[in-house]
């Protein structure tokens, strides 16, 4: 501090006058402070929330009147959590967006430091997506990669619109700050390969899934979980489906991940801490740091969920209320 906050510091008769000198000089006193810094447990502005395909694609089409992708980079909509002045983050660390093509449109090239992915909800031959040079088919319920710094680009050469969910952990880059962005100045890439989608590592089939999760153990409830192997490319979540036959129940105690999940096929019912909400095929819900949940499934379903879990774990952050914390 220079020699005039000495002097007005000298000049104070009194706390509030002190106060005064401390805001001046970007200081706050931490007994005076507005808010408090610490809380007994996880309290967050989040809230549970559910979006309906059919209303997003409905919307989606008839933005598509209007808004072509040459004016939208992407024709996305965001969904959102009405917490403080948020209109994109839908959990904490991740946000997720429907988005439409129509046919002959493409979303041109570009990339950025946070990572995507996305679930294919609806789409005919001729829809892809170029990732780094790989001509990658977008087929209805497929789950692609986009990590980190990655080009990429769609395409709809097909005959009618195609849908898909993005997920993407801009929200978490937008907290901790690294975020680079850039558009590929020749708009469109080179296709250099065309991978087997059962080969490559950033598809995840319908069918591989479908194969891999029936010779996962039942959980108490019925339903039957697996883990993707996306460390490798995107580690700040994991990718998790979740297979509930008719009648089966799933769930999970509080934990301080915050995860969307996206119904891929079936009918239920769920329960994020107080709300509940029927979803179908296409349909979001999300459920916020340190709140439990139950779904239950009214036919088959295959639900997906994106968490941030594998980040609060690698930096110790990462609690179950069914366990207690390890002891220092
Ligand atoms: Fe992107």
């Amino acid at each position: 501090m220079g020699r005039n906050v000495i002097a007005d510091i000298k000049a104070t008769r009194n706390l509030d006058d002190l106060y005064k000198v401390f805001a001046d000089n970007h200081l706050t006193a931490g007994w005076h402070k507005k808010r408090p810094s610490l809380w007994r447990e996880p309290r967050t502005g989040f809230q549970p929330l559910n979006w309906r395909y059919a209303d997003a694609a409905m919307a989606l089409d008839r933005a598509g009147e209007w808004m072509s992708t040459e004016d939208a980079e992407r024709r996305n909509l965001l969904m959102f959590n009405p917490v403080d002045d948020n209109d994109y983050d839908t959990v904490r660390t991740i946000v997720s967006a429907y988005q439409m093509i129509r046919p002959g449109e493409y979303a041109r090239t570009h990339r950025h430091t946070a990572n995507a992915m996305r679930l294919i909800l609806d789409s005919d031959p001729g829809v892809f997506t170029v990732v780094n040079g790989l001509k990658i088919p977008m087929r209805t319920g497929d789950f692609l990669l986009t990590p980190n710094w990655y080009w990429h680009s769609h395409y709809n050469e097909g005959e009618r619109n195609a849908y898909w969910i993005d997920f993407l952990d801009v929200p978490l880059v937008h907290r901790l700050e690294p975020m680079f962005a850039e558009d590929l100045p020749a708009v469109h890439q080179t296709v250099t390969s065309i991978p087997d989608p059962d080969a490559c590592p950033f598809v995840f089939t319908r069918k591989r899934v479908l194969a891999e999760i029936g010779s996962q153990p039942t959980l108490p409830g019925g339903a039957r979980r697996l883990v993707l192997p996306t460390q490798q490319y995107i580690p700040t979540v994991s990718v998790t489906y979740l297979q509930a036959p008719k009648g089966a129940e799933t769930g999970a105690a509080r934990t301080t991940a915050s995860r969307i999940f996206a119904v891929t096929s079936g009918n239920g019912r769920a329960r994020v801490g107080s709300k509940s909400f029927e979803w179908t095929m296409g349909d979001v819900f999300c459920v916020p740091s340190w709140h439990d949940f139950e779904i239950s499934a009214s036919s088959e379903a295959l639900i997906l969920e994106v968490s941030d879990e594998p980040t609060l774990r690698l930096l110790g952050f990462f609690r179950d209320e069914a366990a207690p914390p390890a002891a220092p």
